[in-house]
């Protein structure tokens, strides 16, 4: 090998580790994004009597992204309290609640009972129960962050 071909080949080696290394930056990034933290729902109190209401919450997904919106489904029937994930458990997307109380995804026609339970397919699963703890009177959802 001459030697500006090694010196090229060693350029060249360095500048790969550079642009790795700036690549993996961000993905660890939004990986720490993503992990599971504690969200303030408000006053237990506040939360609609044996309705499941749709809660929403924008969030960040990573460095220099756009805010995207995550939505839950909560129930609060006395002092019984349900919370679910209003993904669709089909491809993602979220649910939306109809009149008659139950929830249908405007992708593929899914349809959920107000306890989550797939009324219709595609889907097969039923929505995802969310970890939830109350303290001073404040709903908390271990909700991704
Ligand atoms: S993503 Fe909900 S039915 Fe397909």
């Amino acid at each position: 090998m001459n030697m500006s071909r090694r010196r090229f080949l060693g350029g060249a080696t360095v500048w790969i580790a550079a642009a790795i290394a700036f690549l993996v930056r961000p993905m660890r990034l939004l990986a720490s994004s993503t992990k599971l933290q504690w969200f303030d729902l408000g006053l237990l109190d506040k939360m609609p009597e044996g309705e499941a209401v749709i809660v929403h919450k924008a969030k960040r997904v990573g460095h220099n992204t756009p805010v995207r919106i995550d939505a839950l489904i909560v129930r609060r029937t006395g002092t019984e309290v349900r919370i679910l994930s209003a993904t669709c458990t089909h491809q993602g997307c979220d649910v939306i609640k109809k009149s008659d109380g139950k929830f249908l995804c405007p992708c593929h026609g899914a349809a959920f009972g107000e306890n989550g339970e797939v009324l219709k397919g595609p889907a097969t699963a039923p929505l995802v129960p969310v970890e939830f703890k109350i303290e001073d009177g404040h709903l908390l959802a271990n909700w991704k962050k």
